[in-house]
C-alpha cells in the first residue's frame, strides 16, 4: 500500500529526533514493502522565519493531504519575546484546532530494564507502570477567550461545553475498554463549574459502559496519587491543561521525558507527537533522546495507518535496543551503555 505522510521537524532538537523517527519509517517501509510518500513541511519558530507566520496554510494542506502526521517540537528562546498569537507554539494549538484533533493519547510505560532509571523507588513501581492519559486537546482554558484589560490585568478563560465533554469522556471509557477496564476521571470540581459539568457529563456517559470502573479524583490529589501509587492507575481521563502537566510527570516516572510518544487524533487526522518540547538547552548536540519520537510513529502506524503488525514491530525493538542495556544520556544510569541520538535510532532500526 501506499501512504502520504506529512513530517514536521520544528524547531530545536526536533530536526534530531524527527530524522529517527523518519529513518524508522523508512525501515518498515523496506521490510514490510509498502510506499511512504514523506513531505517535510515548516510550523513553529522555523517557519516564523521561512514565512511570517507559525502555520503557513500551505503546511495545513499538506497535513490535510496525508495519512499520517508526524511532529518534533517547536518553540524556543530565539522566538519567546513575540506576542501570543505569533509564538511558535501558535502554530501547534492551531494545527491540532484546524484539524480536529481533540484526543490526545499519552501511554506512560516503565520498561522493565529501566526501573532503575525512574526517580521513584523500585517498590512503588512494583510490578510496572502501565497508564495512557487521555488529555483533551482543543478546548478549555488553552483555546477560551484571552487578553490583556486596559488597566493590565491579564485573563485566559477555562470552559468547556457538553459536547465537548462527551466526545472526549467516550474516547476515555472507548480507551479503558481495551485496556484495563479503569478509568479515573480527573478534574477540580470542588473549585471549577467548567469540572462541574465534566464530571456529570462523564458519569452520564460511563452508564454505556457498565464495565469500567469509574473514579474521580481531584487535581491536586491526582499530582500526588501519581508519586506514591501510580499503578492504581488505568486510563486517566482529564482535560487540556491539567493533562499537559500530569503527562510531563508521569514521563519522569518512566525515566525521561524522551520516552513518552502521544496521538493527537480527530475523526479524520492523526498527528503523532513526542510530549516533550523542543529542549532547547542540549539541541544540535546529538544527545536528545529519539525514542518518544519513534514510538509516535509506532501510535502512528496503530491508529493512522491500520498497521498495527509494523507498529509493534517498532516497539519491540525499543525495547529490545533497552534490554541490551544502551541509553541515551537522560536514562543513562552507572551499568548501561551511553550513545548518542543517531546511534540510538540506528541501532532500533537495525532491530526492527
Ligand atoms: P522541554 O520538554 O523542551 O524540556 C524540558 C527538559 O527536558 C529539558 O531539560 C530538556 O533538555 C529535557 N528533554 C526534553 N526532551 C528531551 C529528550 N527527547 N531527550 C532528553 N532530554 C529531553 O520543555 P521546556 O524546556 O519547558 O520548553 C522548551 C521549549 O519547547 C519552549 O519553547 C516550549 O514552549 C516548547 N515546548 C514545545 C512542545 C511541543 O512542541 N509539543 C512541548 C513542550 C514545550
Ligand atoms: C505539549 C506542549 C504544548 C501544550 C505547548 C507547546 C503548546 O506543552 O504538547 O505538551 O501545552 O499542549
Ligand atoms: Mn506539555
Amino acid at each position: 500500500m501506499e501512504y502520504r505522510v506529512t513530517v514536521m521537524p520544528g524547531d530545536g532538537i526536533g530536526r534530531e529526533i524527527v530524522e529517527g523517527a523518519v529513518k524508522v519509517i523508512k525501515k518498515i517501509e523496506e521490510k514490510y514493502n509498502h510506499k511512504f510518500n514523506i513531505n517535510y513541511a515548516d510550523i513553529g519558530g522555523i517557519a516564523i522565519d521561512n514565512h511570517g507566520t507559525p502555520l503557513p496554510e500551505e503546511t495545513i494542506e499538506m497535513c490535510k493531504n496525508s495519512d499520517g502526521i508526524i511532529l518534533g517540537a517547536v518553540g524556543g528562546p530565539k522566538w519567546d519575546s513575540l506576542k501570543g498569537e505569533d509564538r511558535p507554539e501558535r502554530g501547534l494549538l492551531n494545527i491540532r484546532k484546524e484539524l480536529g484533533l481533540y484526543t490526545n493519547l499519552r501511554p506512560a510505560i516503565v520498561y522493565e530494564p529501566l526501573k532503575n532509571a525512574s526517580p521513584l523507588k523500585p517498590e512503588i513501581i512494583g510490578e510496572g507502570l502501565d497508564i495512557c492519559i487521555v488529555r483533551e486537546l482543543t478546548g478549555g482554558i488553552y483555546f477560551g477567550e484571552k487578553g490583556v484589560k486596559e488597566d493590565g490585568t491579564a485573563y485566559d478563560v477555562l470552559s468547556y461545553n457538553e459536547e465537548e465533554v462527551k466526545r472526549i469522556a467516550v474516547k476515555g471509557f472507548e480507551t479503558a475498554m481495551k485496556r484495563g477496564k479503569k478509568l479515573t476521571s480527573v478534574d477540580k470540581s470542588n473549585v471549577l463549574e467548567s469540572s462541574r459539568l465534566w464530571r456529570r457529563v462523564v458519569i452520564e456517559v460511563s452508564k454505556d459502559y457498565p464495565e469500567v470502573e469509574l473514579n474521580h479524583m481531584y487535581v491536586d490529589n491526582a499530582a500526588m496519587q501519581l508519586l506514591i501509587n501510580p499503578t492504581q492507575f488505568d486510563v486517566i481521563l482529564t482535560m487540556n491543561m491539567f493533562g499537559d502537566i500530569l503527562s510531563d510527570e508521569a514521563s519522569m516516572i518512566t525515566g525521561s521525558i524522551g520516552m513518552l510518544p502521544s496521538a493527537s487524533i480527530g475523526e479524520k487526522y492523526g498527528l503523532y507527537e513526542p510530549i516533550h518540547g523542543s529542549a532547547p538547552d542540549i539541541a544540535g548536540q546529538d544527545i536528545a533522546n529519539p525514542i518518544a519520537t519513534i514510538l509516535s510513529a509506532a501510535m502512528m502506524f496503530k491508529h493512522s495507518m491500520g498497521l498495527p503488525e509494523e507498529g509493534t514491530a517498532i516497539e519491540k525493538a525499543v525495547e529490545k535496543v533497552l534490554n541490551d542495556g544502551i541509553r541515551t544520556r537522560d536514562i543513562h544510569t552507572d551499568s548501561t551503555k551511553l550513545v548518542g541520538t543517531e546511534e540510538m535510532v540506528s541501532l532500533i532500526v537495525k532491530n526492527i
